[in-house]
């Protein structure tokens, strides 16, 4: 099973595309998880740019994260909510209405922030849009508070609690693909 992990952070030292690394690292066997990170190129929505031709960027997006079997978001919290750029990759995602690659999507959220609360309203925000857009949200919030001592120097999770959650969420989806191999 082939599980996309996209990151809405751009930022190098990112702690949510650490932890993705980290879920990638979790994976049980059968489950081969593969950052995504055409976040950044991506074009700001434009319902204009949704004909035939769309964007190399655009065409990339719906051609990876259609061919997924999963996807698991990472976000950080901007303000209370998503970054635009994942919100606009999201937007991207769930276009053309009858052929975009979020509809029925199994997706998965986490997040990590410094502070108390692990980006929760960002991850209550991206569950909500990724809902609205056709995918089928699966697992609970899983938020890292305090991101920034959850990993060491060279952006390896220290945490073995945390490690085991993400294998269990990989699990989750693993189960949700393949009911019947997991029964
Ligand atoms: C524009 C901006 C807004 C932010 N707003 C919040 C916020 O509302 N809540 C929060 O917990 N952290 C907030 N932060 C701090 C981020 O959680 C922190 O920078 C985090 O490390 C970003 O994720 P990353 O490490 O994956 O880049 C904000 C940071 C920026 C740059």
């Amino acid at each position: 099973m082939k599980v996309l992990a996209v990151s809405g952070s751009l930022r190098a030292g990112s702690h949510n595309t650490e932890l993705l690394r980290a879920a990638a690292e979790a994976a049980p066997a059968g489950v081969e998880v593969e950052l995504w990170e055409g976040i950044g190129g991506l074009p700001l929505y434009d319902q204009d740019l949704e004909a035939s031709a769309p964007p190399e960027p655009v065409r990339r997006l719906r051609e990876d994260w259609a061919a997924a079997d999963a996807i698991v978001f990472a976000t950080p919290e901007y303000n209370g909510s998503v970054p635009g750029g994942l919100k606009n990759a999201v937007d991207w995602g769930s276009r053309p209405r009858l052929a975009a690659p979020l509809t029925n999507k199994l997706v998965a959220v986490v997040g990590a922030s410094p502070g108390q609360f692990g980006a929760l309203w960002a991850q209550a925000d991206l569950r909500k849009i990724l809902g609205v857009a056709g995918a089928r949200v699966v697992g609970d919030e899983l938020p890292v508070t305090r991101a920034h001592e959850k990993f060491d120097a060279e952006g390896r999770l220290l945490d073995e609690e945390l490690r085991g959650r993400l294998r269990l969420l990989l699990e989750t989806l693993a189960a949700e693909a393949s009911p019947a191999l997991a029964a």
